[in-house]
């Protein structure tokens, strides 16, 4: 129900607009988002880097409504890789589709992606296509494999969201096309229809589609912060004998940070998402819904900051 809410509120602009000016807000999303700047990001990149950490960098922001928003967030993009070079940070980037885009027809999207793949290329730099709500599944996947890997096949990679029932059929035909794939539980609000209504079934389908992609998949990357999965990942890797340069484990900024330690001291790959900008609120509402135990704790802090 609180989910639901918080879920419907993401997606509710007019809040966006009230909340960007509210200092509590600010100060909540300051746990989940790397400031509003690609300095403060590229900060964030290199205190992670110290602790042996990598990190993707994502301009946070989603649907643009004309081609110049496209233009401008696929210029910054190119940015964000240039400063990525220029700082010699150990990170890669993550993109939307829908900033670049993809609401505005294949042809513009699938041209501006490219463009920032052309120059990901040239500096050598990986970018991954984050996956959005349902809606755009099916193009996202269709122009990755058909329109980007073909021409770009060592420096783009798209995500899979076990909550979908679609994923199995896709996992397993990512991993016979060679394409990196970032496998996440999801984080749309979504029907039964499409996805799993229970969390016992979603956990399960990761676990099952983990299993594809650490067999069949190339480089796959891990994307949760539950335990129990973390476990059975390393269980399975070690009893395939799949050494720990063939995936990664991903979690987000300032979500377990201890557990985020623990595994690069176990000799893990760990790579944290680094969401940056001006457009955090989607996302802080996001990360809020799936824990909204994080409400409270948060809050907690910020008034203990307060007092002291
Ligand atoms: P789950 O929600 O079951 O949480 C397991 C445990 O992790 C919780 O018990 C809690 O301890 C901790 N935890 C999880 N979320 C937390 C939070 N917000 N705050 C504090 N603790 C938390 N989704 C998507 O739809 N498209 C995408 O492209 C991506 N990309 C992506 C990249 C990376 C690197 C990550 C880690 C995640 C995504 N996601 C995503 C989000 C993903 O789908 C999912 O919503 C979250 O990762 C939470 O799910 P968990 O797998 O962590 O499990």
């Amino acid at each position: 129900m609180l989910r639901a809410g918080l879920l419907y509120l993401s997606e509710q602009p007019s809040v966006f607009r009230f909340v960007r000016k509210n200092g509590l807000a600010r100060k909540l999303a300051s746990r989940f988002v790397a400031g509003e700047t690609l300095d403060t990001a590229a900060q964030a990149v290199k205190d992670l880097n110290a602790a042996g950490i990598s990190a993707s960098l994502d301009l946070l922001g989603e649907s643009v409504t004309n081609e110049a928003e496209a233009r401008s967030a696929t210029d910054t993009a190119i940015q964000i890789l240039e400063r990525i070079a220029a700082d010699r940070l150990d990170a890669n980037i993550s993109m939307k589709l829908t900033q670049l885009g993809l609401d505005l027809g294949t042809a513009t999207c699938a041209g501006n992606a490219r463009r920032v793949l052309e120059r990901a290329r040239a500096l050598d730099i990986f970018v991954r296509i984050d996956m959005e709500a349902s809606a755009y599944t099916q193009r996202t996947l269709d122009l990755v494999e058909k329109e980007l890997f073909p021409g770009f096949p060592k420096h783009v990679g798209v995500v899979v969201q076990s909550y979908l029932y679609r994923s199995a059929e896709d996992v397993r035909r990512l991993a016979d096309l060679g394409i990196r794939v970032r496998l996440c539980k999801g984080a749309y609000k979504e029907p039964p229809a499409v996805a799993f209504p229970a969390k016992a079934d979603v956990d399960k389908a990761y676990g099952e589609l983990m299993e594809t992609l650490l067999l069949k998949g190339t480089y796959p990357a891990i994307a949760t912060h539950d335990e129990a999965l973390i476990e059975r990942t390393r269980r399975v890797a070690s009893s395939h004998g799949i050494s720990n340069d063939r995936f990664e484990f991903q979690m987000l900024y300032g979500v377990r940070r201890d557990l985020q330690l623990r595994l690069v001291r176990a000799g893990h790959r760990m790579r944290v998402y680094v969401p940056f900008g001006t457009q955090w609120y989607p996302y802080l509402m996001r990360r809020l819904a799936e824990r909204p135990a994080n409400i409270a704790f948060i809050l907690g802090n910020v008034v203990k900051e307060g007092l002291r």
